[in-house]
């Protein structure tokens, strides 16, 4: 691949590579040395349209420690500001020579689009509610960790799923790795014709999580509702939000998932949240390091075959 803008265009063995190198990439990360040599002498330039704290952070610990020069774009002081367009952005970007460029941006295909103008490794940090591959391929890594395989599992992904990229590229990993996907939330956040992604819906919290081996809760995004439908926080907790009476509709070693960023007392009870028996939240932030590292890796080594394809054909 030449870039990565989302787990749709992902082979099931493209995933099991990336989740084996970020596998040995958190022994690195947990080791005294954390440094590795991948991306030495590579320019990654990070340009996030929308606010993050854990992919923007993960992304630019996993660019330095694999040896590249790191640059945050700071997107809410550019020139964006002064009219000119996302095209112009990232050609004048591109006109700086990056290898690798990480984009989050609010409008859904917007980052396949900027793929097609430049010349280096895109990789997308998440674009509107179309896709978030690499939190896909950390929740994977995740969920391979704690259950010992990532197939034939059952997986209820619950809440607001009409609004979130999270929810879109991790049915597809995980259909794609031949699991059972349930999407459990109310109607008015479902988005229509989702079945025919091989999905179970429910609406009922309940009959969603009975059986679960992963309960993957998500927020309410808020910031999409474009002013439609909107619960209040304490019917929507009462219903869908994940505590100790919900949870133990799952089965007894179900592991509870969160991307982030979390609304504790809406979607997640934070005694749930933090217990350590059953949460492996955090886990996830650190499995987002090394995803990002092995994600940019493999991205670096075949950006230097390419090039080196290119230059063998100049000659
Ligand atoms: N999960 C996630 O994308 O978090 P941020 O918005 O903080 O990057």
């Amino acid at each position: 691949q030449d870039h990565l803008l989302g787990i749709e265009h992902l082979h099931p063995v493209e995933i099991t590579t990336i989740l084996d190198l970020a596998q040995d990439y958190v022994g690195l990360n947990r080791s005294a040395e954390k440094h590795g040599r991948a991306l030495e002498g590579m320019t990654q330039i990070n340009m996030f349209f929308e606010n993050s704290t854990r992919t923007q952070a993960s992304f630019e610990l996993a660019g330095k420690r694999l040896g590249a020069d790191v640059m945050n774009m700071a997107m809410a002081h550019s020139s964006l500001k002064k009219g000119e367009t996302l095209i112009d952005t990232a050609l004048t970007l591109n006109a700086m020579h990056p290898d690798l460029l990480v984009v989050r941006h609010g409008n859904s295909g917007a980052v396949d689009l900027l793929a097609q103008k430049v010349n280096c490794a895109v990789l997308n940090a998440g674009d509107g509610k179309h896709e978030h591959p690499t939190q896909a391929l950390l929740d994977a890594l995740t969920i391979r960790r704690a259950k010992g395989r990532l197939h034939r599992l059952t997986v209820a992904i619950c809440g607001d799923i009409a609004h979130s990229r999270v929810a879109r590229s991790n049915l597809i990993l995980l259909g794609k790795m031949e699991n059972r996907v349930r999407l459990v939330g109310p109607g008015t956040l479902m988005p229509k014709g989702v079945e025919d992604f091989g999905v179970e819906v429910f609406d009922d919290m309940k009959a969603g999580l009975e059986g679960a081996d992963v309960v993957m809760m998500l927020r309410l995004q808020r910031e999409r509702m474009d002013g439609g439908f909107v619960p209040s926080e304490r019917e929507y907790f009462h219903r869908f939000g994940l505590d100790a009476e919900k949870l133990a509709y799952a089965k007894p070693d179900a592991i509870v998932m969160h991307p982030g960023p979390m609304n504790r007392g809406v979607e997640i009870d934070g005694a749930i949240a933090d217990d350590i028996n059953r949460s492996v939240i955090q886990e996830q932030v650190e499995m987002g390091v090394a995803v990002r590292m092995a994600a940019m890796d493999l991205l670096a080594q075949n950006l230097r075959r390419r090039r080196e394809r290119d230059r063998l054909r100049s000659i």
